[in-house]
């Protein structure tokens, strides 16, 4: 949306584009609120963070307590909130598992999961997914595909990409509708061919978010695996999006039957507070120590979020989130599904839990995808008081992410889906 006279932006620097022309003055649940007093359902979970929707009083409260204790420390202090949030994290994260730290942002915690698989192999390659986002961090963005690579130099030596392995695109046009995981063992092949012997790791996405909502298909990330340990890298799972609760389990590597050796959390852990937290197992721990690992920043092991995530923990298990999750996911994915009869755009809806994408083409059979149309679509939901966002990259498609708070109520999601529903008829 363009900026108007309402929104001063004279005095910001654009990093994303444009600006909202709105100015949110509060934010409660599933709902936000302007400053002229419009009231928008926030399909997004803000930036894909506030998982237990805006204001929740557990994370104010665990706030107000951190605050009239301890807000931030010297980075080689602990408080208990950070020991404890590492042992309750090890608590439902499976063995091998079992050390954690704690970050601000999830580029940081994927540049201490590349900077330990480095130290740990002694290699310094890395593969990523073409539709990949791990951060604008320069190690995570040396390893993020899906934009802003050009005009900021070089990326990182031995940073390489590996096929998104999207049925509904196939990256080497050899599949349609399934993955029979061939792009995969191109990908490796290729990789093997530009290797300098250097293996660090590989780092995924469970579910590409930015890539198009894209679940990696059934036995990819096994097979993965097997690759990975083949050549002595590392697999580096990002749960930025996905982890607690979103995709209707607590982890969305748990679907796959693989355990990372480097898992990394991020927005869902903060609920909308920067915490983010990079896990490893007790071997690739005590060898990176030996080495002496170094990733001291000014707000690792902070104390506040720390106690901003044990509250987020704590509610994600007590409310059973996850099970929410699934069961208000599957009456969205009805709901878009019927969309789908109706409007000839919505080319598929895929996702997991409430973590929903909608592919808008321009028509069915060649897949194209509807940008401009998407844009407009996007821009009408605003209009009429919904946010969803679109990722609009050629190569990945015109998609709708559809991702409200795990705490959304069903008549929340219908409202949703009438908005969507006005909106792509008015576009068309
Ligand atoms: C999968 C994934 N990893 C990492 C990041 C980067 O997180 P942050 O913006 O907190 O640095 C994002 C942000 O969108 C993401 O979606």
């Amino acid at each position: 949306m363009p900026t108007s006279a309402r929104v001063s932006t004279d005095n910001l620097i654009r990093y994303g584009g444009e600006f909202a022309d709105v100015l949110v003055e509060r934010a409660e649940g599933s709902w936000l609120t302007t400053e002229d007093g419009r009231r928008i359902l926030d399909f997004t979970s803000g930036q894909m963070c506030a998982t237990l929707g805006h204001g929740h009083p557990a994370i104010l409260d665990a706030m107000r307590d951190a605050g009239d204790r301890v807000v931030h420390l010297f980075s080689g202090f602990l408080s208990r909130d950070v020991t404890e949030l590492a042992r309750e994290l090890m608590a439902i994260l499976p063995a091998p598992l079992a050390r954690a730290m704690f970050l601000s942002t999830g580029a940081e915690a994927n540049e201490a999961a590349l900077r330990l698989a480095k130290l740990h192999t002694g290699g310094h390659e890395v593969l990523a997914f073409a539709g990949s986002w791990h951060g604008m961090t320069a190690g995570a963005a040396a390893s993020t595909y899906s934009a802003g690579r050009r005009g900021y130099g070089p990326a990182m030596p031995g940073t390489m990409v590996l096929p998104t392995p999207n049925p509904y695109r196939c990256p080497i046009a050899h599949c349609r509708d399934r993955c029979d995981l061939t792009c995969l063992d191109a990908g490796m092949a290729l990789a093997d061919a530009q290797s300098v012997g250097a293996p660090a790791a590989v780092i995924a996405e469970p579910i590409l978010s930015v890539g198009g909502i894209v679940p990696l298909p059934e036995g990819y990330l096994a097979r993965l695996q097997e690759h990975s340990r083949e050549r002595g890298m590392l697999l580096v799972l990002d749960e930025a999006q996905t982890a607690l609760g979103r995709v209707g389990a607590l982890f969305a590597f748990e679907r796959h039957g693989v355990t990372p050796d480097v898992l990394t959390l991020s927005k869902t852990l903060g609920g909308g507070l920067p915490l983010s937290a990079t896990v490893t197992t007790d071997a690739i721990e005590g060898d990176a120590a030996a080495k002496g690992f170094l990733h001291f920043t000014s707000h690792v092991s902070d104390p506040l979020p720390a106690a901003v995530g044990r509250a987020v923990l704590q509610t994600v298990l007590a409310d059973e989130l996850p099970a929410r999750a699934a069961t208000f996911g599957a009456r969205l994915r009805a709901g878009l599904e019927q969309l789908q009869l109706r409007h000839e755009p919505i080319g598929d809806v895929r996702g997991e839990g409430l973590m929903l994408g909608v592919d808008l083409v321009t028509d069915r059979e060649t897949r194209t995808p509807a940008e401009r149309y998407g844009a407009a679509v996007t821009a009408r939901c605003l209009e009429l008081g919904l946010n969803v966002n679109i990722v609009k990259f050629p190569a990945l498609g015109s998609v709708l992410r559809i991702a409200p708070p795990l705490t959304i109520a069903p008549e929340e999601i219908d409202l949703g889906l009438e908005i969507l529903d006005r909106a792509l008829t008015d576009c068309r």
